[in-house]
């Protein structure tokens, strides 16, 4: 319902977006120059939890009010991409005019061809194409790595958060509103994970088998040899977090596990049953799998 509702105003909004282009006739590329209102772009930066320690990558500039807030506002670093030299200009006398001249970027560059690895923040406002063709490359960054983008969503790839503003002065795309989409890069789990636990007094051998679409993971548990299933859950940048019903003795144990994914060992703690403490765990990858590109099936996600 969701999805279907985004992807028809999806479509109006970017037919608004061209005719825009038609009447301002500024920006080059792929999209015209539409700005990003204001609050918007506030509410962006917000989400994003930008702080100082932060790098901005805005793929397509305009005037450069992206990367300026997060210098100004929230004293972060940044660079804006476009190929419009007219915009980049103004975008630089702005950063100059705003005294972050030395922390916010412009260059005349194609965002198709930016190194996007510098960046610990990237922000969109783009069309959905442009937003779909760069998924993989966004998705292939660091774990962790944030995503912010207006109006356009990543297709399959559902937001961690999103918003509507009221935004009375906004003409194009969908008049009045502002749609804002966050989501973080998330570490790829998927394949089989083997971890030794002691628990009952014994090591019981577990071995997490994990699909992954995106953030979200389903998959299947063994225990000591008998077949569970894997609650659905998300990964957030480089943690993972999930509880399950897992066999023991001849009933089930409650198990809640949560962790940081490193290259091939996931580390945290896992509590099992109910008022003990946590112990450490420690999960080995044993075969790596591959992050698929798609939705999970929804048949999959009804019967979890
Ligand atoms: C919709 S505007 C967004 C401007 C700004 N990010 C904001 O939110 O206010 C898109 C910008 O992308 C630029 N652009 C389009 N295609 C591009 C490309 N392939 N490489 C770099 N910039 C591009 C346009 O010149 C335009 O300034």
């Amino acid at each position: 319902m969701r999805i279907a509702k985004r992807l028809l105003l999806t479509a109006a909004l970017a037919a608004a977006v061209f005719s825009a282009a038609a009447r301002a006739q500024e920006g080059r590329g792929d999209v015209v120059y539409v700005p990003t209102p204001q609050v918007a772009v506030d509410e962006m930066l917000k989400m994003a939890k930008v702080a100082a320690n932060d790098f901005v990558i805005d793929l397509g500039s305009g005037d450069g009010r992206i990367v300026i807030t997060a210098a100004k506002k929230f004293g972060a670093r940044g660079l804006g991409v476009d190929l419009d030299t007219v915009l980049l200009k103004r975008a630089r006398d702005a950063a100059k005019r705003e005294g972050v001249a030395d922390r916010a970027q412009f260059i005349e560059q194609n965002l198709f061809e930016t190194d996007l690895s510098r960046a610990t923040v990237i922000t969109t406002y783009l069309l959905p194409d442009m937003n779909e063709k760069l998924r993989p490359r966004i998705l292939a960054l660091k774990p962790g790595t944030r995503l912010v983008a207006h109006d356009y969503d990543m297709g399959e790839w559902q937001p961690d958060e999103e918003k509507t503003l009221n935004v009375p002065e906004k003409t194009v795309g969908d008049p009045g509103k502002s749609y804002v989409f966050f989501w973080v890069v998330p570490a790829v789990i998927a394949g089989l994970w083997v971890s030794l636990l002691y628990v009952v007094g014994r090591g019981v051998i577990y071995e997490f088998d994990f699909d992954q679409s995106f953030q979200r993971v389903s998959g299947d548990l063994r225990v000591d040899g008998k077949n569970a299933r894997l609650p659905i859950f998300n990964v957030r940048g480089d943690r993972v977090s999930f509880e399950i019903d897992a066999p023991q003795g001849t009933g089930l144990v409650k198990h809640r596990f949560q962790g940081q994914v490193k290259q091939d060992t996931i580390e945290g703690t896992v509590t099992v049953g109910t008022g003990q403490k946590p112990i450490k765990w420690t999960a080995r990858l044993k075969k790596r799998g591959e992050l698929r590109m798609s939705a999970l099936d929804a048949a999959e996600s009804a019967s979890r």
